[in-house]
């Protein structure tokens, strides 16, 4: 039998013994709302009716057509209130935290989707809450944090090491090894120690359930494949979980960066610049040298930069149930502009990963097959890092009046 929170070889929770209690706290609380009949159905009426819940799944006849392959369908979880899949774990975790009796949310953030998504939660709620972002996403992703502080949040920019999201995880544990006994951490993504990746695979697995039967009502089988971007992977587990036990081949998109061999990727399941180790509390493939240094990461998606990745995925590709796949910045710009072209979809930089590869792949499939790509979030988030990638004149100038006018 496997170890408890053991993925095959992947997972665990390495822990400082302070934070044992809490962790068991958590656990119980999370086995205890699994097994009550009613908790799955108050949690889908807060998503129905505070968030987009079902989100709706879209035939995109016009990019099936551009590429003349598989029939491509897209699962719009950037209809989630908040714009993204986070709203499914988040709005989950504050139910949990409810039944804990805690007063306080912290929460790391990328994107700034998840701490976008945490601070609407606790406002809900009536939380405090507290979220850290390394001082490069706080730059990138600005208006986000905007929006978290005029949700009643305090952003915290974290200016420890590379300044980005694994940076921003290292201090809410911090924060947490101090607050525990009314605070509780609402990681965003499908890693951390146990019970986090399963906890968090859990809320998001409303996404496959959805999108199975929907698939099914819409051409009467299953897709031949599915396609999610890979941060820490909650939302790929949320799609993959629905078609686990199917014939339906899973592919997970990484951030490429500027290519697998540059050094300047994210890409932890398909390069080689990624191995095996222990790091913020459990154990995956990690990119990090042969000291058990973590490398620097680069992505143009700020939810993709991550060094670590989902035990749970980790054991899929280990045991050849998914493949994962790697998508470039310039491939993902390329992919933004055409969905936006051909089917008026905005895709966050994160998603479009997805969309790239899926894109690759369609001409080759035959049309009487069908695909999935899970559109994890919308981009407007992204409208500063897409308009230098377009280097659209006008939006500089909008720029440059916008300043002048803060510097008159
Ligand atoms: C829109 C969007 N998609 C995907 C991700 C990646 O996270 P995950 O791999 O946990 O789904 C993020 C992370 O911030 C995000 O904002």
């Amino acid at each position: 039998m496997l170890k408890r929170g053991y993925f095959s070889n992947f997972g665990g929770a390495f822990l400082p013994e302070v934070l044992t209690a809490t962790f068991d706290e958590l656990e119980q609380v999370f086995e205890d709302a699994k097994a009550d009949p009613g908790f799955w159905k108050e949690y889908e009426h807060v998503m129905s009716t505070y968030s987009c819940r079902p989100t709706p799944l879209t035939f995109a006849e016009n990019l099936t057509r551009h590429f003349g392959g598989a029939k491509i369908y897209i699962k719009r979880e950037d209809l989630n209130h908040t714009g993204a899949h986070k709203a499914n774990n988040v709005m989950g975790q504050g139910l949990l935290v409810k039944r804990m009796g805690k007063s306080r949310v912290i929460a790391e953030t990328g994107a700034g989707q998840h701490g976008v998504a945490t601070a609407t939660m606790a406002a809900r709620y009536g939380f405090d809450c507290t979220i850290y972002m390394g001082e490069v996403d706080v730059q990138r992703q600005r208006p986000n944090v905007f929006w978290m502080q005029r949700l009643g949040a305090e952003v915290i920019p974290v200016k420890d090491g590379t300044r980005i999201l694994k940076d921003a995880i290292n201090e809410a544990f911090r924060d947490w090894v101090s607050n525990m006994e009314h605070t509780h951490y609402v990681l965003g993504t499908a890693c951390g120690p146990h019970p986090f990746p399963e906890m968090v695979s859990y809320f998001q697995s409303i996404i496959g359930k959805e999108v199975r039967s929907q698939i099914l009502e819409a051409q009467g089988c299953l897709p031949k494949r599915v396609y999610a971007c890979v941060g820490g992977g909650s939302n790929a587990m949320g799609l993959f979980s629905g078609f686990l036990n199917d014939p339906v081949q899973l592919v997970g998109v990484e951030a490429g960066g500027h290519g697998l061999n540059s050094g300047k990727h994210a890409s932890r399941l398909c390069s080689q610049d990624a191995s095996v180790g222990v790091a913020q509390g459990y154990k995956t493939y990690f990119l990090q040298n042969s000291d058990g240094q973590m490398l620097d990461t680069h992505s143009i998606a700020a939810g993709l930069d991550y060094v670590g990745v989902s035990p749970i995925l980790a054991d899929l590709k280990e045991n050849g149930r998914a493949r994962f796949e790697a998508a470039t910045d310039s491939e993902v710009v390329a992919a933004v502009d055409l969905a936006m072209r051909k089917e008026g979809l905005i895709p966050a930089l994160e998603s479009a990963h997805a969309f790239a590869r899926a894109f690759q792949e369609a001409a080759e499939m035959n049309p009487e097959d069908s695909l999935i790509i899970n559109q994890s979030g919308r981009g407007d988030k992204d409208i500063f890092t897409v308009a230098d990638a377009f280097n659209d004149p006008a939006w500089q100038q909008f720029i440059k009046q916008k300043a002048e006018q803060y510097n008159a």
